[in-house]
């Protein structure tokens, strides 16, 4: 067989961003051998792309915050569609999580008198963010990288997982290549955390990096477990849109945060015509309110229509458009230099600064940004137990982006660094606990790596297929034109047809040369998850016949609030990919009052 290297851990952890580090330096607290394979260099993950900070309640800023008050609002951006038990645990937890990476040497910005500093994000009812400029995920990979090393979690890179596999129903191994030599590793162990982060690269215009193509969703899915919610899938409003090449590129929310306003061709701060019943309440609808708020009076005054949650924010940026009041490429402006010094936007956005200047010849301290709708996450995922984050595979976790539950139906800016240290560490500690408890690893039978071995090499077996590259690109077009932001019934059902088409066409793709650093066979491995998962969200997205949160249907546009109290899970029948109806758990009457209430 053409495996020459195997390797066996306690626990594996597969993906080394905020969730995958934190998850390994957790199992290896609770006492287990660990193993972190990842596919790019550690350092190099895409929470780095998580810009503006992490969302916890810890009342640095303003004392009235605390987790219930987080936990309502990350309810409420969920447009209700949040698993509670998560969404608690969360705004419980996240306030240590955060002291602890400062304890392990996050320099986090400070107030005046010496505390984390706390920046304003949309949907969050008060300032909440701990951040390090516009660098905070950046910070937060820093830090626990140098925690896992330190820890001595041994660390694989450059090395794709591809194939899972279960002995006797439980998870028992991972079948990887090495990037560099394109040579087959082997990984055994008892249990296995999923951190592979989302799906965004099946998009054309995209914040995310070039590792984001679902591996971990599908490989969850090859061995039985089910995926939720993956009809929300978020555009974060704010992307660059100019000039071409860097496209999709994010804008952090933070430059709202810090006080920028958004306005049509016309000069309008149209914001204000798109405040819901739900947020009037929060919400500044004057100039001058918004502009008192920014000014530093937010006891007094409502937060700025522009720090409504991303959903509606990018909706109204797209109406916008569409009624031929966009910018000359087809966004909206971004301004922070109308309400902001030049001192004060080099200071709070220095990543932001330079990227303007550098890469379209913008200077954010005088001039204003363009910016449009871009595909930055996806709330939907692997299912996951709530307190341990256990799928429903005995043995095999997933924890951060990879995963769904917490964030239902749209996601708080900021919840998503929160996410990862919370639950990585959950996974990792269940992770840990739970490989104690077996006896020795079994062995993945060698029949089955056989035939894993066989498919994934196929394509050089074969002479004039189709190009992988082809099939991306066009997977690309599917997804932007139908299942996109807005989304009917018809264009999903041609969706989920040309994607099967494509599934088909990369069956019979040929790919030349051998497998050492090869981006062609690279690409047609990623895209058997890719556009296993492509097929779920659109799947999911035909099934849910309503509006609501990041899910847009133009044929039907009202939230019906009998399908709050449903999920869509999809699940591997047999090899048929079916999409089920399943109960979602509902809060506790005292909880509902709290969301529907207030604090
Ligand atoms: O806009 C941002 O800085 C992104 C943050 C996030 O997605 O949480």
């Amino acid at each position: 067989m053409d495996i020459r290297e195997t390797h066996e851990h306690d626990v594996l952890v597969i993906g080394a961003g905020g969730a995958g580090l934190r998850a390994a330096i957790a199992a290896k607290e609770g006492g287990a051998s660990v193993g972190l394979v990842c596919k790019s260099l550690l350092g190099k993950a895409h929470t780095v792309m998580a810009e503006g900070g992490i969302a916890s309640a810890l009342g640095n800023v303003r004392e009235e915050d605390n987790w219930r008050v987080h936990f309502r609002d990350t309810m409420r951006g969920g447009k209700g569609l949040n698993d509670w038990r998560m969404a608690r645990i969360h705004a419980e937890e996240s306030p240590d999580r955060v002291r602890e990476l400062e304890a392990w040497g996050a320099v986090f910005d400070r107030t005046e008198d010496g505390r984390m500093n706390q920046r304003p994000f949309g949907g969050h009812t008060y300032a909440r963010l701990a951040h390090v400029g516009d660098r905070t995920g950046l910070e937060m990979i820093r830090t626990l990288q140098d925690h896992a090393v330190h820890e001595d979690v041994e660390v694989f890179m450059e090395c794709t997982a591809f194939r899972l596999f279960k002995v006797d129903g439980r998870i028992a191994g991972a079948l990887a290549y090495w990037r560099t030599t394109g040579e087959f590793v082997l990984f055994r162990a008892k249990s296995i955390v999923l951190a592979t982060g989302g799906i965004g690269k099946g998009w054309k215009v995209t914040s995310n990096s070039w590792e984001y193509t679902g591996d971990g969703m599908a490989m969850a899915y090859d061995v039985g477990a089910d995926l939720l919610g993956l009809e929300f899938v978020q555009f974060h409003p704010t992307g660059m849109v100019w000039p071409p090449s860097v496209a999709g590129t994010l804008v952090t929310e933070g430059v709202r945060g810090e006080g920028g306003i958004l306005t049509n061709s016309e000069g309008e701060r149209f914001m204000f015509r798109y405040i819901p019943e739900l947020y009037k309440a929060d919400t500044a609808d004057t100039e001058e309110e918004a502009d008192r708020w920014v000014g530093g009076d937010r006891k007094n005054n409502r937060r700025p229509p522009e720090l409504l949650t991303r959903d509606i924010v990018a909706k109204a940026i797209v109406a916008e458009v569409e009624a031929g009041r966009g910018t000359p490429h087809g966004g909206a402006y971004l301004n922070i230099a109308a309400k902001r010094d030049p001192e004060f936007i080099k200071s709070k956005l220095p990543s932001m600064y330079h990227q303007f200047k550098e890469l379209a010849g913008v200077d954010i301290t005088t001039e204003a940004m363009e910016v449009g709708p871009t595909t930055h996450y996806v709330m939907g995922g692997i299912k996951v137990d709530p307190e341990t984050a256990e799928t429903v595979v005995p043995g095999l976790y997933a924890a951060g982006e990879v995963a769904a539950g917490l964030h239902g139906g749209n996601r708080l800016g900021g919840n998503s660094l929160s996410d990862l240290v919370v639950f990585g560490r959950r996974a990792g500690l269940a992770a840990a606990a739970s490989a104690k408890e077996q006896g020795a690893t079994p062995d993945v039978p060698s029949s089955e790596l056989e035939s894993a071995l066989e498919e994934v090499n196929a394509p050089f077996a074969r002479d004039g297929g189709h190009n992988p590259f082809g099939i991306q690109e066009e997977l690309k077009t599917v997804m932007n034109a139908k299942v996109g932001i807005a989304r009917t019934a018809e264009g999903l059902a041609e969706a989920v047809g040309d994607i099967r088409a494509l599934r088909n066409a990369l069956k019979a793709c040929s790919v030349d040369g051998g497998r050492a650093y090869n981006p062609g066979w690279n690409t047609w491995v990623d895209l058997h998850s890719l556009l296993q998962v492509c097929e779920a969200v659109a799947l999911s997205a035909a099934a849910r016949e309503e509006s609501r949160g990041a899910h847009t249907r133009i044929d039907f546009p009202e939230t019906n609030p009998e399908l709050v109290k449903h999920s869509t899970v999809v699940r591997n029948e047999g090899g048929r990919m079916t999409t089920i109806k399943e109960p979602l758990p509902q809060p506790p009457e005292e909880l509902r009052t709290l969301i529907e209430e207030g604090v």
